[in-house]
């Protein structure tokens, strides 16, 4: 970590990105560098944040740019750059388009800051995130994905509305991979501690697994030009808070697997503890059969995007 201020570099100036640099601006992490390709938006969005440090009290200098070379010595840097979903399109439908984009990105970012941590949040999210690992060639424990924590903060979300309950009471996990058939954990769900399957009927937790599940494509079919932007950019900025100040949190994230649960040379949705050294330990866990089951299922969806890839 940098002497002073921690310096936060997030890639794509557009929805997610800005409001990923809101929320790291809001949170007091450091100071936050915007950059994307086209020019004045990350100039005018990171003036404009700037502007809005006097009013919430928050001392983070925002710079928005179009030059890598700004980005220098990053401590952490959030790859949101990309093409987002418009409806009727899946979120693999981006393959090919934006594995271009994040390969530019990435060779950029290793070149200004070989030391950092890189999260990925661009779609498809678990292949994304291996081209990420795979062109940087970082360590595993430096390149990692967010979706868990974006999943799991819906189900919550749904969970608290259907117990009318705090959502802060919510615990719960969703693992797997960042796609249609991610798994949710209903029988690792708990309301202030109490299992949520005494407190909900089976169907009615099934509906709220479901609608978690399309949670994304909810969100793209109301907004029909984009996808969804204040979740992701405030659960990307929960990951890096745990980094750079070494909470130790364990959330769910995109982390390369090299036999935990199974499964070899992927990335996917796991339990890993977030540190300073960014993931420092995947947390395995007895599946039951059927969650096991639904695990592979995903993982080898995830597999046969990352075999499509042709970097
Ligand atoms: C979502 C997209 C961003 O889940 O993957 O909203």
């Amino acid at each position: 970590m940098s002497i002073g201020r921690n310096k936060i570099t997030i890639v794509g100036s557009g929805n997610v990105g800005a409001t990923a640099a809101h929320w790291a601006v809001t949170r007091e992490l450091g100071d936050v560098v915007l950059v994307d390709i086209v020019e004045g938006v990350p100039q005018g969005k990171g003036l404009d944040l700037y502007e809005a440090t006097p009013v919430v009290g928050s001392d983070c200098k925002i710079l928005g740019t179009n030059n890598y070379q700004d980005t220098k010595d990053s401590d952490v840097v959030v790859i949101t750059a990309g093409s987002p979903r418009k409806p009727g399109m899946s979120r693999d439908d981006l393959l090919n388009i934006n594995t271009k984009i994040v390969k530019a990105v990435t060779e950029q970012v290793v070149k200004y800051s070989p030391n950092c941590i890189l999260i990925v949040v661009s779609n498809p999210l678990d292949a994304m995130t291996w081209v990420a690992k795979e062109v940087s060639g970082f360590s595993k424990n430096r390149v990692l994905g967010m979706a868990g924590v974006l999943d799991t903060a819906r189900f919550r979300t749904f969970i608290a509305e259907a117990t009318s309950t705090s959502v802060e009471d919510i615990q719960t996990l969703v693992l797997g991979g960042h796609g249609d058939d991610m798994v949710p954990f209903p029988r690792l769900t708990t309301v202030g501690g109490i299992p949520l399957e005494e407190l909900l009927s089976k169907d009615k937790i099934q509906a709220l697994v479901a609608r978690a599940r399309s949670g994304g494509a909810e969100i793209v079919n109301h907004l029909k030009t984009g996808s969804a932007f204040y979740a992701p950019g405030a659960s990307v900025i929960q990951m890096v808070e745990a980094i750079l100040k070494d909470k130790k949190r364990i959330l769910p994230c995109a982390c390369y697997l090299e036999g935990e649960y199974g499964l070899k040379g992927i990335y996917l949705g796991v339990p890993a503890k977030l540190g300073a050294r960014g993931v420092e330990k995947v947390i395995e866990f007895k599946l039951t059969a059927d969650e096991k089951q639904a695990l592979e299922k995903s993982a080898s969806s995830v597999k046969d995007l990352i075999q499509r890839i042709q970097l």
